[in-house]
């Protein structure tokens, strides 16, 4: 053991074995004084009275050996009794420290010393750990007799460096057991001061090693009193040592690996939300939904109170909040910061990220400012620039009620966030460039479309503006037989375009006063297939061919160019040609009046079921009849979708 190594200085009282405690020798017995006194007395009877003298004195030794071999005896089972009391409770304690769940783990260290330094008659038991790559020594677990006067909080933290004797000793896995500190020889200075310090008389150290390495030791303190610690109590002491720092070892075990799960828990769940603000950014067909999941997400993910996103204007001068979550956008007054002002403005200015971990912590002087800390309901805040494509478009603005402390791993979450934001505004950002720059090119190509209507209405001898009303009054009629709004679009085009073909129809026959030949006619008649040649090439304006096309076709299957019957005659065709006919009846024209417009229609509705398909003329009344009540709109009434 390693108490017997110790220096001459501590170790010849320190360990005392029961039976080197001291034994008492027999005491001078009545027997002798009885013998003077009768000597003188009795002559001759003094043989036989000598005799019984020490027979007295014989019995009186026995006796008082007797009584000192019961007293040992009684002394030894008591202590076996104590050591078996001892041995199963910490046998107890012992099984509970390896059965515990961590979290009740302190208490029943905390028993264990209690146990270890009651059996030892300590006032206190304490449990250091060397941290710090062994330099330092830390008070972990402790346990004191309520009756002493050990003060340990709060905990201390002790560098190794001054107490070398002490440690010394401990690294050499030995036992250092002092009953009366002013036996400390003279290098041991520091530790006989640091137990003066703390009112420790006596001190029981042992040494904690596990796998063969020092983690630290336990120390019974004697404070009322000095003790003489037993040698055979120093296994037990070991033991115990030995079986905390082991419970302590699983139980930073089981931390570790409880952490590393958490983090790899919350990882996922980074993760995941990410994929989600992907696959929204992607399919989403506005910018709230994307970022009010972003926002969202950093309310749940970043702990944080209340998240808002801020937007550059077109001019890149100013930031606007756009979504809040957690606070409402109203709270914000007018929501509006200045490029390099406030913190959001200074995060998009200066493209980083801007953090106040708690404003109450500033001088007022130097508290940053922002609509959102203004409202004096976050103690931290944390602003980041949204970026795509190596543009600023606005600020990620996260707010906490308490202080914060952010980690690596948070900071860098948080600058996904900002980034996928960024990527989101971005996105929408370049559609609705591109839905401008389409809108544009839509309205250049139907005023090129009308352009060319109005120079065939020209060269045709039409009157000003047919191909406009029969388009805008083509588009009503359809609409009022339920075609659908996208389809409405290409009925104008290809109504305005109706007669396009005719470009390649000679003067002579398109602008002859009098009657057609056969021959004149059938040329004439051209003019729908030669709007298909002419037309088809054009992407954009494919879907507007059926009128050109089809718009001399007839109900009875009698018309041009196919000879197409009912409704093999595409909707807007069948509209278009009732509206075209009237409309050139109703109009003078120079080898004719005008029809009057009763007369029109009396001959429209004439035709029904044969030229014209009778649902289209019903429809086309209905429509006439509306409009005699109300101002014509320019265009019909006709609105483009975009
Ligand atoms: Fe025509
Ligand atoms: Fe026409």
């Amino acid at each position: 053991m390693a108490a017997e190594n110790h220096s001459s200085e501590t170790a010849p009282d320190a360990l005392k074995t029961p039976a080197a405690a001291g034994q008492e020798r027999a005491r001078p017995g009545p027997a002798r004084l009885l013998t003077g006194l009768t000597g003188s007395l009795f002559g001759d009877r003094n043989g036989r009275l000598q005799d019984h003298a020490r027979r007295l004195e014989e019995l009186h030794r026995l006796n008082v050996e007797l009584e000192a071999e019961i007293s040992e005896r009684r002394r030894v089972e008591d202590a076996l009794r104590r050591r078996n009391a001892f041995e199963q409770e910490i046998s107890g304690i012992f099984a509970n420290l390896i059965n515990l769940p961590s979290h009740r783990l302190s208490q029943q260290i905390v028993r264990t010393l209690e146990a270890v330094a009651r059996y030892a008659g300590a006032d206190a038991a304490v449990l250091w750990e060397l941290t710090g790559d062994g330099g330092e020594l830390a008070l972990r677990h402790w346990w004191t007799a309520e009756r002493n006067s050990v003060q340990l909080e709060p905990l201390p933290k002790y560098p190794v460096n001054p107490f070398g004797w002490w440690m010394d000793r401990l690294r050499a896995f030995e036992t250092i057991a002092i009953s009366n500190r002013d036996d400390l020889p003279p290098e041991a200075e520091n530790e006989r001061r640091a137990m003066q310090d703390l009112g420790v008389r006596s001190v029981l150290a042992v040494p904690v090693v596990i796998r063969g390495w020092l983690k630290g030791f336990v120390a019974l303190w004697a404070v009322r009193s000095e003790v003489q610690w037993q040698a055979e109590d120093v296994p037990l002491v070991r033991l115990a040592g030995e079986a905390v720092a082991s419970a302590l070892e699983r139980q930073r075990a089981e931390d570790q690996v409880r952490s590393l799960n958490s983090r790899l828990e919350r990882q996922v769940r980074q993760l995941n939300a990410l994929r989600k603000i992907d696959i929204c950014i992607a399919s989403a067909i506005n910018l709230r939904t994307p970022m009010e999941m972003v926002l969202y997400q950093a309310r749940e993910l970043l702990g944080a109170a209340a998240a808002a996103a801020l937007l550059l204007d077109e001019q890149g001068r100013s930031l606007r909040y756009a979504y809040t979550d957690g606070i409402p956008l109203a709270a914000l007054g007018s929501g509006r910061v200045r490029l390099g002002e406030q913190l959001p403005g200074q995060a998009a200015l200066g493209e980083e990220i801007l953090r106040v971990d708690d404003i109450e912590a500033l001088p007022p002087e130097h508290r940053p400012h922002s609509p959102a800390l203004r409202t004096g309901q976050f103690r931290a805040c944390c602003a980041a620039p949204l970026i795509s494509q190596n543009r600023v478009n606005g600020v990620l603005e996260l707010l906490f009620d308490r202080p914060i402390s952010p980690d690596r791993e948070w900071l860098e979450y948080a600058a996904m966030l900002a980034g996928q934001a960024g990527i989101a505004v971005g996105n929408h950002r370049l559609v609705s460039e591109l839905q401008q720059s389409n809108r544009e090119l839509v309205a250049a190509y139907d005023a090129t479309i009308e352009g060319w209507s109005r120079a065939m209405d020209l060269r045709d001898h039409a009157t000003r503006g047919h191909s406009e009303r029969v388009a805008a009054l083509t588009v009503r009629v359809a609409r009022r037989l339920g075609v659908p709004d996208e389809e409405l679009v290409h009925i104008r085009r290809g109504a305005l375009l109706h007669d396009i073909g005719k470009m390649a129809t000679p003067d002579f026959i398109l602008l002859k006063p009098g009657s057609l030949t056969p021959e004149e006619r059938a040329v004439m008649e051209l003019h729908t297939t030669h709007a298909y040649d002419m037309l088809s090439p054009i992407e954009f304006l494919r879907p507007a061919l059926d009128i050109p096309l089809y718009h001399h076709e007839r109900w009875d299957g009698t018309g041009y160019p196919n000879g197409l019957s009912g409704e093999q005659i595409p909707v807007g065709a069948r509209v278009f040609a009732v509206v075209d006919v009237f409309d050139a009846l109703t109009s003078h024209r120079p080898y004719r009046p005008a029809w009057p417009r009763e007369k029109a229609l009396e001959h429209i509705c004439s035709l029904a079921g044969t030229h014209f398909d009778p649902r289209v003329v019903e429809a086309f009344m209905q429509e006439l009849m509306e409009q005699e009540g109300e101002e014509p709109e320019e265009d019909g009434g006709w609105r483009e979708a975009a």
